[in-house]
């Protein structure tokens, strides 16, 4: 892992610049970046997009998004300073129209007073034009000498994929290739890492023997919002599942990998989705949020699913038999991001079944949203004269611990790829393995069914999992479940 921090000299060019990504994420990322004093030490951005935009206006954008998004006020001799080195160009950028762009970026290297800096191109734009830009690039010469990031998801179906990284690898070597999913990125998808190699305690259990089943659970609160156009095409599966969750699902299935490096972590991820069963339909539950069709730019008549519950299996000695339960949504009732390893009951028990049938068994919780933290909940006496159990936990939150100041996904991502270190991105064998999982299902796509704005999903969500149930939403209730039944027995 990397051990420099101040990246070379970078002239990044963002597509897409004035998206809801750019907004919500890219903008404020790298103005906190530079907050912490993590930019090069020269580095100009140069926005890219279709509509007519001029600079003032990119900055004016830029200076609202990181004021509504950011985590530091973008005002001052700082908000001055760094606005100046924003730029930029309207232009249908492709193989038959590359002037524009590449006239620009001389004008940006000539701000810098400079041409030997770095290219880094971020596509934040949807899957639908990554093939078109990348032609582009090579057309114009920059193939030669960028680092191109690629959104996610890269490509819609196996098919698609094929034909994408085809082209992406006749322009672009596997070096210069960037493919994001920010979920790798997060303080505690690392921190599972450190948590399993680096302590002695819990790998011993990290396997069919000791766990039960394993949820990963990241239901949102909120709906499409401004992204109707590319969620309408892409769906739940395209935009979380395969991406997002299967990336957590191989972080916590791993082998240990023999170093902390791209290639060995990459190599046994990638494992991890060799050795995972085909999703059959059966696995599969989909839902509509009601009144999603009636959203801003999506179909009337729209099925594509807003939520998907899925029940995965890896069929290796490691994890033979154990589910892997996986569940996100939009318009849910929380916005939560979650990893439960479920422990197996012990053997036998020596308290009487009432007062602990009802409860949950002890569980592993990794929140990876917010500051993140884990968490170990497990049974417990409760004082006073009769044997009596409920459950108790420890955890530990990454800000208590160390303080707030952590950078976040998108701010860590955007500094590996400045810095050229690929660990967290992924590799197309195994973006074609996750496409292999989903052929089935997205042929055979059922409509999804409906679901209430803020519930929790369809009632066969519920179904999938049981006789287990979600964790989400947390429930003290159960705990007075017993309480009562105590009292009335
Ligand atoms: C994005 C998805 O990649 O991740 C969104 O496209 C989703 O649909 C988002 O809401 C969740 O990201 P975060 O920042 O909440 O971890």
């Amino acid at each position: 892992m990397k051990a420099e921090i101040t990246p070379p000299d970078t002239l990044l060019i963002i597509f897409g610049a004035n998206g809801d990504l750019s907004k919500r994420k890219l903008l404020p990322a790298l103005y906190h970046l530079d907050v912490e004093g993590l930019l090069p030490k020269r580095w100009h951005v140069l926005g890219t997009a279709r509509s007519e935009v001029s600079d003032d206006e990119f900055r004016q954008m830029a200076q609202a998004a990181i004021a509504e998004f950011g985590k530091c006020e973008p005002e001052g001799e700082r908000w001055e300073r760094f606005s100046q080195r924003l730029t930029f160009v309207s232009t249908k950028f492709s193989a038959e129209n590359t002037q524009e762009l590449t006239a620009a970026i001389s004008d940006a290297e000539d701000l810098m007073g400079d041409t030997s800096e770095q290219l880094l191109l971020y596509l934040s734009t949807p899957p639908q034009t990554f093939g078109t830009i990348t032609e582009g690039l090579g057309v114009a010469g920059l193939a030669k000498r960028c680092r191109v990031v690629y959104e996610k998801p890269f490509g819609m179906d196996r098919s698609s994929f094929e034909e994408l990284d085809a082209l992406v690898q006749r322009e672009l070597s596997e070096e210069q290739t960037y493919r994001i999913d920010h979920f790798l990125g997060k303080e505690t998808v690392q921190n599972i890492l450190a948590f399993r190699f680096a302590n002695g305690a819990f790998e011993a259990t990290w396997n069919r023997a000791h766990i039960d089943h394993v949820q990963i659970d990241v239901p949102e609160d909120m709906g499409v919002e401004e992204r109707a156009g590319f969620y309408d095409r892409a769906g739940a599966l395209r935009d979380m599942l395969v991406t997002h969750l299967f990336q957590v699902l191989s972080v916590i299935a791993m082998e240990p990998p023999t170093r902390l490096e791209s290639g060995p972590l990459i190599d046994e991820k990638v494992k991890v989705f060799h050795s995972m069963r085909d999703l059959r339909p059966e696995d599969v539950v989909l839902g509509q949020y009601e009144g999603y069709p009636d959203e801003d730019g999506v179909a009337d008549d729209s099925t594509t699913e807003t939520f998907v519950a899925v029940r995965v299996f890896i069929d290796n000695w490691r994890w033979d038999g154990v589910p892997f339960y996986l569940r996100t949504g939009k318009m849910m009732a929380e916005k939560r991001q979650t990893v439960t390893m479920a422990f197996r009951p012990p053997p036998a028990t020596m308290f009487p079944e009432h007062t602990s049938r009802h409860l949950a068994r002890d569980r592993l919780t990794f929140e990876l949203g917010g500051e993140g933290g884990v968490e170990f909940t497990f049974l417990a006496k409760k004082p006073g004269p009769s044997i009596e159990l409920g459950p108790v936990s420890m955890s530990f939150d990454y800000g208590e611990a160390f303080g707030s100041g952590l950078i976040d996904a998108y701010e860590r991502l955007i500094h590996d790829a400045l810095l050229g270190d690929r660990t967290l991105f992924t590799r197309a064998d195994g973006i074609a393995a996750t496409w292999d999982l989903l052929e089935e299902v997205l042929n055979e796509q059922t409509s999804p069914l409906p679901y209430a704005r803020g519930s929790w999903g369809p009632d066969a969500a519920a179904e999938l999992i049981a006789p287990r149930h979600w964790y989400l939403p947390d429930r003290p209730e159960i705990d007075e479940a017993i309480t009562t039944e105590k009292a009335t027995s």
